[in-house]
């Protein structure tokens, strides 16, 4: 069996290794995919040690996917605009780096929640690493608008900075959180402020009846972001969905084939 894992710390609770045992069943691919924990200043170690040992690929997650990025020898475009990586595959001594996190939020709005992005306004909240793997695929689908919020402004027009040359004139704009400009179609949280249970200071406005709100987080319960957004009217969707896409890309770039995502989002979402 061909064998693939995920490096992270903490790892104990990655739903990854199911998500491509699922997948693997599904299209009769002969692999077996492991959690790994790495010591904090242990990864790149620990990575070459899987791929001299025969292992053709991994993902990776936090905090590790600057250092995968680091490692690898060459880099996809989706990965050098992320500035991350969460999938490498090992081939002849070389580390492939590639990154299908913005794929995977993409795949997710478009096919699963079946909302177009091109031609549309979208809202993205945060300018950290989630968001900036966010940004190229965003820009791939031709979005009317692009607008980027965060805490911290330099960062949201540093990151609108970077992308400007691959976005058209004026589709591309940092702005504050509470001065966005009326309604957007698709609004995404990548803050990670729902992990602290804490919520951007948006404008209640930014939300309407056709609105797609999107938290990149997930759990049990739906975050404080979608509360504000479905209180607001908005349909809102959590981080799930993205989080089976990422892997089923992860997937077809390891194994040539994308697994069918609707069976196995569904399970991990009865057990959450
Ligand atoms: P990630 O990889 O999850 O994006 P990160 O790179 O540390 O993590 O970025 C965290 C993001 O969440 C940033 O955009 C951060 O805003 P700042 O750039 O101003 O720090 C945002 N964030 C975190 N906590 C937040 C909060 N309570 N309110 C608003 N934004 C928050």
């Amino acid at each position: 069996a061909a064998r693939y894992c995920v490096f992270g710390n903490p790892i104990a609770h990655s739903k990854s290794p199911d998500i491509h045992a699922a997948f693997a069943a599904q299209t009769g691919q002969d692999l077996v995919y492991e959690r790994r924990l790495a010591a904090l200043d242990g990864f790149a170690a620990a990575a070459r040690q899987f791929a001299a040992a025969g292992g053709r690929g991994a993902n990776v997650t936090l905090p590790f996917k600057l250092e995968a990025c680091a490692l690898a020898t060459a880099l996809t475009m989706r990965a050098q605009a992320a500035g991350a990586v969460n999938t490498l595959s090992f081939s002849d001594g070389e580390i492939h780096g590639d990154n299908t996190d913005g794929d995977g939020l993409v795949a997710d709005i478009v096919r699963n929640a079946g909302v177009a992005i091109a031609g549309k306004r979208v809202l993205l909240l945060g300018a950290g690493g989630a968001a900036r793997g966010a940004m190229l695929p965003l820009l791939e689908q031709r979005p009317a608008e692009l607008s980027v919020a965060n805490r911290t402004q330099a960062k949201a027009d540093a990151l609108v900075r970077q992308f400007a040359p691959l976005a058209g004139a004026g589709r591309l704009q940092a702005c504050a959180f509470d001065a966005a400009g009326g309604v957007y179609d698709i609004v995404i949280n990548a803050t990670s402020a729902s992990l602290g249970g804490a919520l951007p200071p948006l404008a209640p406005g930014v939300f309407g009846r056709d609105t797609l709100a999107l938290d990149m987080m997930y759990g049990a319960r739906p975050t404080v972001f979608m509360d504000f957004a479905a209180g607001h009217g908005a349909q809102v969707r959590d981080g799930l969905g993205m989080l089976v896409e990422q892997a089923a890309e992860a997937f077809l770039v390891w194994r040539g084939v994308r697994p069918d995502t609707g069976a196995v989002l569904a399970s991990l979402r009865a057990a959450l």
